[in-house]
């Protein structure tokens, strides 16, 4: 009699399966963005520090705060999408075309395309200096620039916008009652949000829950489990802190009209150091709030008035700035040291393959793959803990490929048990 040859063979499922697990693991890497501050006599070479993003971390966005040239060239050919800041100082320069056409020629265009170049802010929370020349000035600044942009053609890769403090809000005490500040509102904010819907630029915003916190509103300042908010007017929850700043913001928008522009995250963080009194300041909080803040705004949960919206995020900072004056905490947001290892543990680094092994059980074909970040050991612990038990052979469901993972603050070991 002959043999019935199998409609699927063990090594095809083995085969679609890596190539699936594959696909998962590349859907894993979320990125995020930091703010690269150079204020400090002990940072490593810049190449060294593009060279350590791009291929250790899952950081895939960096803002700069000048247009150094020595920054500019280290992320060339790196996968990491640059943002570029013109100090406040030029703002009243750069409204004469032929100025900013100069700006362009010399802090762009040498470096595109290899650098990928994608934004450029004018200045740095300008309406918060109160300067009436930088801040008259400065959305005709913007405008110049992004006509010397489009003069070149590559406005299209290249947005302009600029930072703001949330200085700029009032009564922002429930989300939904936040305005623009009166004169700021039709003067400066309504013709900035109206160029920023033109050139399909986002409006970006500082929010720092860490500078709003409370001894008793810390969790809901750091993602943590808390009675939360409700917003009287719309009745609204709120359980973190970041949402309800965020909220104020897109409300102020929405009374201006302008509730379809986008909103990035320009700076936000936590430091891990403070003054000796302060409270809820320490390395711990910092990886609390940072960790919680990429999970939530990659997430897609997005805030109570603006539901399933991701957010794009630069994390204040990559390193600890030595030279920066001000409480001890401003110099103390850094997530990595100048020799680049991580301050503390968020998942930031890029999980690296360790392990792929793969037995079969009865009909059960057993995959294991595992990725870890920084710690060896406790891998070793998890890895010795499911291969020993019994812990993955549970019946299974009517589909053909289940998955199961385990984390720990270091390790990831995802399981995928195929029906064979
Ligand atoms: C713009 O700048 C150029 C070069 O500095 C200068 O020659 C020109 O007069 C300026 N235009 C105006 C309107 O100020
Ligand atoms: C502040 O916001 C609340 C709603 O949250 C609103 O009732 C109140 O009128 C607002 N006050 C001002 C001065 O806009
Ligand atoms: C958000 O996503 C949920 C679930 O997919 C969906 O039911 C809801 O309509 C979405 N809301 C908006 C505003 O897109």
């Amino acid at each position: 009699m002959e043999k019935k040859t199998p409609l699927i063979s063990l090594d095809s499922i083995l085969h679609a399966t890596l190539l699936l697990l594959a696909l998962v693991f590349i859907q894993e890497v979320q990125g995020i963005g930091v703010n690269y501050g150079t204020i400090a006599d002990n940072l490593p070479p810049p190449a060294e520090v593009a060279k350590f993003l791009s291929k250790s971390t899952i950081i895939n966005r960096v803002r700069l705060f000048d247009a150094n040239p020595e920054l500019l060239r280290a992320f060339k050919d790196t996968r990491i999408e640059v943002t570029i800041t013109v100090p406040n100082n030029q703002i009243p320069r750069v409204t004469n075309l032929t100025v900013a056409r100069e700006w362009v020629q010399t802090n762009v265009q040498p470096f595109i395309p290899s650098t990928k170049l994608v934004r450029m802010l004018v200045g740095n929370e300008v309406l918060s200096t109160a300067n009436k020349l930088l801040i008259s000035n400065l959305v005709p600044a913007m405008q110049t620039l992004h006509v010397a942009l489009v003069e070149l053609s590559i406005e299209s890769h290249i947005k302009v916008t600029t930072p703001h403090s949330l200085g700029i809000l009032v009564n922002s005490t429930t989300p939904s009652g936040a305005r623009f500040r009166q004169g700021y509102d039709t003067h400066v904010i309504k013709p900035m949000l109206s160029f920023l819907r033109d050139s399909n630029s986002p409006f970006m915003v500082n929010p720092y829950p860490f500078f709003g916190f409370s001894v008793d509103t810390l969790d809901y300042a750091l993602f943590l489990p808390n009675s939360g908010m409700v917003d009287d007017v719309t009745q609204l929850r709120y359980t973190n802190m970041l949402d309800a700043q965020l909220d104020s913001v897109y409300s102020a928008m929405k009374v201006l009209g302008f509730e379809d522009v986008e909103i990035v995250i320009g700076e936000t963080g936590w430091p891990t150091k403070g003054d000796p009194a302060q409270i809820g300041v320490d390395p711990m909080s910092a990886s609390e709030y940072n960790g919680n803040l990429i999970r939530h705004v990659t997430s897609g949960v997005g805030t109570p008035l603006m539901p399933n919206r991701t957010f794009e995020t630069y994390i204040f900072a990559l390193f600890d700035e030595n030279l920066k004056p001000g409480p001890t905490c401003e110099r103390n947001f850094g997530l990595f040291w100048p020799n680049m290892t991580p301050v503390y543990d968020i998942q930031i680094m890029r999980n690296t393959a360790i392990g792929v092994a793969h037995y079969r059980h009865k009909s059960l074909l057993i995959i294991m793959y595992a990725t870890m970040s920084t710690m060896t050991t406790s891998l070793w612990v998890v890895f010795t803990a499911v291969g020993g038990g019994k812990m993955f052979l549970k019946p299974l469901k009517p589909h053909l490929v289940t998955r199961t993972e385990m984390k720990n603050t270091n390790a990831r070991l995802t399981t995928f048990v195929v029906q064979a």
